[in-house]
């Protein structure tokens, strides 16, 4: 028998974007794994009518770790951290333009398009 039904709203509003085992380290410039060792590296960059942007500059995972899906999850948290803050994405990182968009056209909306104003070094 199953429960049937809806287990009600638990804290999904409250939830971070971040995937179970990613965390966003803000200071470090970073998404990245509990133990650090695979990471997502990114700048904050100021795009035409000031809007804030994400330059996605290196993803890292340890060699023992690859081809596990691992950077693709850093990935997921940083694209899911951008989209709820309204910013968009530099893909600088080769991995992230071509391999990780082209598997997730969807989020293709959410890169810095090349007509746009230049975008330029930000404090953030
Ligand atoms: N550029 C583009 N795609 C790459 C790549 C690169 N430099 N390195 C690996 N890939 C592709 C692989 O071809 C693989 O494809 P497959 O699934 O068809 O086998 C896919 O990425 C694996 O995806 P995923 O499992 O999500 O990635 P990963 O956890 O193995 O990590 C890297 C991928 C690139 C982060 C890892 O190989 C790494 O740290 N490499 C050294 C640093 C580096 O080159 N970073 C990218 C440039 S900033």
């Amino acid at each position: 028998m199953h429960g049937g039904g809806r287990r009600g709203r638990r804290d999904v509003e409250a939830a971070p974007p971040e995937p179970e085992g990613i965390v966003w380290r803000d200071v470090k410039g970073r998404f990245e794994t509990l133990d650090g060792e695979a990471f997502l590296q990114y700048h904050h960059l100021i795009g035409g009518g000031g809007g804030a942007v994400m330059d996605m500059v290196h993803t890292y995972v340890p060699r023992s770790k690859r081809g596990q899906g691992l950077a693709a999850l850093l990935c997921d948290a940083a694209f899911a951290h951008a989209r709820s803050r309204g910013m968009r994405v530099v893909p600088t990182c080769s991995y992230i333009s071509d391999t990780y968009l082209p598997r997730n056209p969807a989020l293709k909306e959410l890169v810095y398009k090349d007509q746009d104003p230049h975008p330029k070094p930000s404090s953030m």
